[in-house]
């Protein structure tokens, strides 16, 4: 298979399966179930989930494509978490944008109020859905990953840093630990779930937990650069770093600095992966990361 078949079809899974997670029935369409699927269903690239299952189908082979339908849940639940994060993230009391995904951010379109209570409702959905997984062991340890990589060691605790350091002189290493955390921590809990499903051992865990977090802060990197020199085509978004007095690898290093150190970080993310069997679609997501630099 074409491997740029590959991220299209399972987009197109992942993509199906959250909208059947959100159905519109017309008895009983609210306000608020609309704004739910205005975000969630919205023009996502589905990273996360594709990342779970490119490890997951390199570990247990690519088989029939229906065979993602086992772990469907854990693919929803990461991008409910993901979308959730965007949807807080976009709040006039964090970030203040105005678009998301080529359209009007959440609060925009409805308001502050229903755009956090949108949030929350993806937020807590992701678990109910982790809950379905036939095998209640396996769904035990999934919410486990994910609760972490969310929690204030995670996730949040990226953003919340983040948040404090604004108009602030940030060191590089501080900055290194917010994208680590505020983007790198969902995708490692991505290949760590796809482990976890997988039962492998704990040093290949390790391995492709810190190629997602090589994965993680590149990307962040890139997606700075691309908000300093305005990219809202590609991005979808409106440049919002330096209105809100964001220190950037860009800002510290300069754009060619920047640039350079991610370039550096997916080649050592290519390394940790190059020797694994059938770690094909693990390269490629390296290739786009890196195809995003201007
Ligand atoms: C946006 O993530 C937030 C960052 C980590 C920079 P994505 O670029 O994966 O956003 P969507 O899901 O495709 O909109
Ligand atoms: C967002 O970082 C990371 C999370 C939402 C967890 P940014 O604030 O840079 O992301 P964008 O630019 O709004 O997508
Ligand atoms: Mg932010
Ligand atoms: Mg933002
Ligand atoms: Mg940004």
């Amino acid at each position: 298979m074409l491997i740029q078949k590959y991220f299209v079809t399972r987009q197109k899974l992942v993509d199906d399966a959250l909208e059947e997670y959100f159905v519109l029935s017309s008895r009983n369409t609210s306000k608020f179930d609309k704004a739910v699927r205005y975000s969630l269903l919205s023009e996502g690239k589905r990273l996360r989930p594709i990342l779970l299952f490119a490890v997951y189908e390199m570990l247990k082979g690519r088989k029939n494509i229906k065979s993602l339908n086992k772990i469907m849940p854990v693919a929803c639940a990461l991008e409910m978490v993901h979308t959730a994060s965007l949807v807080h993230d976009d709040l006039p009391s964090l970030d203040n944008a105005k678009y998301r995904r080529g359209k009007l951010t959440s609060h925009e379109k409805y308001d502050p109020a229903t755009a956090i209570l949108v949030g929350d409702a993806l937020l807590t959905k992701a678990f109910e859905v982790l809950t379905e997984m036939e095998d209640k062991k396996k769904a035990v340890q999934c919410i486990d990953i994910l609760a972490k990589a969310i929690s204030t060691r995670g996730m949040i605790g990226g953003q919340t840093v983040d948040l404090l350091s604004a108009d602030k002189n940030v060191r590089i290493n501080v900055l290194k630990y917010i994208h680590l955390k505020k983007t790198g921590a969902l995708l490692q809990a991505a290949t760590d779930m796809a482990c976890a499903l997988c039962d492998v051992e704990e040093n290949q865990m390790i391995t492709l937990g810190n190629y997602a977090l090589n994965l993680g802060l590149s990307y962040q990197i890139i997606d700075d650069i691309l908000d300093d020199v305005g990219a809202l085509d590609i991005l979808g978004k409106e440049s919002e770093d330096s209105k809100n007095h964001k220190t950037t690898y860009a800002t510290l290093l300069g754009i060619e600095g920047a640039k350079k150190t991610a370039e550096k970080l997916l080649s050592d993310a290519h390394k940790m992966i190059k020797n694994i069997d059938n770690s094909d679609v693990l390269v490629e997501f390296i290739n786009r990361i890196k195809e995003r630099l201007p």
